[in-house]
């Protein structure tokens, strides 16, 4: 698929920049596009240079999805032949706290971006959706058909954006559209140079543990003790952000080869459930000491228990994920003793 380009949006960020470094290492052309919100500059730099030679391939831009103009020119001046939407805000907590910043930045962005790309004829899309629209689910593994809801804004923005897509689709039988729902994607690319930098107090669970193994933070809370699962933990499944990334690689070779796609979705996720402190355990296994927890109430809006259905993307995209945890959590520690403060240094602590 040699000479392909793809824009991408998000880039900069934690999935976005594992994926651009395999769009590269697959002989891909990539543009990016980030406000730098939530990621630094240093990420696209440290994927020019893990890609070698391919990292001349690459492109960045720091412009806002909103600002219809800046857009308009990159698709001005490159044609794409697909592009893979990262970009948005992740933050359930903060969502609650500011519905209006997350309905303006997740959905007017990625109208603006719909808009654009119809308007200079790519009709090809790839969309981060999350197992966060499958709520407490009715049963396990979550299959792409259950029943979906919104908890909180940051998952109504997903859910509103699957049926903008959906109805785009039926608008316009050009469009080609993959909807990706991501489990828990945690873990770094083996080289220790990329992985997840979350600015201010990270809400999940990896991020937390890793800052607290290099001193950040003085212990891990966890939330929830008596679940109806083995020890009592919220059960989750979680995911090598690498497999993910490939994911994304076998979405789009689906995207350009099977001209029946409409508007399809899949679940990227391992299959398997894995507690909290399973996932303590097998991060102190990595890092060699233990974690302090504050045992303490469930935090509200969480799931008991939520694992997917793998078997449409392995079917349909010949994908799986390849990683267990033990993998996850090794390259987890790597990024985190490589770089303590993640892309940053103490100074712009927030
Ligand atoms: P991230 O915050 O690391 O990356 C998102 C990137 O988008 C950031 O670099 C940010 O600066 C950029 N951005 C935000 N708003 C923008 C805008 N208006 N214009 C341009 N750039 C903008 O998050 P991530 O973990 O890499 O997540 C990527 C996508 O996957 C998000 O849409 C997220 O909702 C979704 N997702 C993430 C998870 C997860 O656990 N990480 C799970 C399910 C779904
Ligand atoms: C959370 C979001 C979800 C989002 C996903 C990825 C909520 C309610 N859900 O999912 O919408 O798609 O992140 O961004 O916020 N935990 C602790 N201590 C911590 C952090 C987490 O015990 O400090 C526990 C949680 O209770 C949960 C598990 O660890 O049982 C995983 O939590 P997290 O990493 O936040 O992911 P989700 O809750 O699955």
């Amino acid at each position: 698929m040699g000479t392909k380009t793809i824009l991408v949006t998000g880039g900069a960020g934690y999935i976005g920049s594992h994926t651009v470094l395999q769009l590269l290492q697959e002989g891909f052309s990539v543009v990016v596009v980030d406000n730098l919100d939530n990621s630094s500059e240093v990420a696209v730099r440290r994927v020019e240079e893990l890609a070698g030679d391919a990292g001349k391939n690459l492109v960045f831009h720091q412009a806002d999805l909103r600002d219809r103009e800046a857009l308009n020119k990159i698709f001005a001046s490159t044609r794409f032949d697909a592009v893979i939407h990262f970009a948005g805000l992740k933050a359930v907590g903060e969502s609650v706290q500011k519905p209006l910043s997350y309905y303006d930045n997740n959905l007017i962005g990625t109208i603006t971006l719909l808009e654009v790309m119809a308007a200079h004829g790519c009709k090809s899309l790839v969309f981060s959706s999350s197992a966060t629209v499958y709520g407490w689910p009715i049963q396990v593994p979550c299959t792409e058909e259950f029943p979906l809801i919104a908890a909180n804004p940051y998952g109504r923005t997903k859910l509103i954006i699957e049926d903008i897509c959906r109805d785009i689709r039926k608008a316009s039988s050009d469009w080609k559209i993959m909807l990706l729902r991501y489990f828990n994607p945690i873990g770094a690319h083996p080289s220790g140079h990329i992985g997840e930098d979350p600015h201010g107090i990270p809400n999940n669970l990896m991020p937390y543990i890793q800052q607290v193994a290099v001193g950040r933070r003085p212990s891990l809370t966890v939330f929830g003790t008596d679940y109806n699962t083995n020890d009592g933990t919220g059960v989750r499944d979680y995911i090598h952000v690498v497999d993910l990334a490939d994911g994304h690689i076998a979405a789009l070779q689906k995207l350009f080869q099977d001209p029946n796609i409409g508007c399809e979705v899949y679940n990227l996720g391992t299959g398997k459930g894995t507690s909290v402190l399973e996932m303590v355990a097998a991060f102190e296994k990595a890092y060699g000491k233990k974690i302090p927890l504050v045992m303490a109430a469930r935090r509200s809006g969480d799931a008991e228990i939520v694992y997917a259905s793998t078997m449409k993307a392995e079917r349909e995209l010949n994908w799986r994920a390849k990683y267990g945890i033990d993998e996850m959590c090794r390259d987890q520690w790597n990024w985190a003793r490589k770089n303590p403060w993640g892309y940053g240094s103490p100074e712009s602590e927030s």
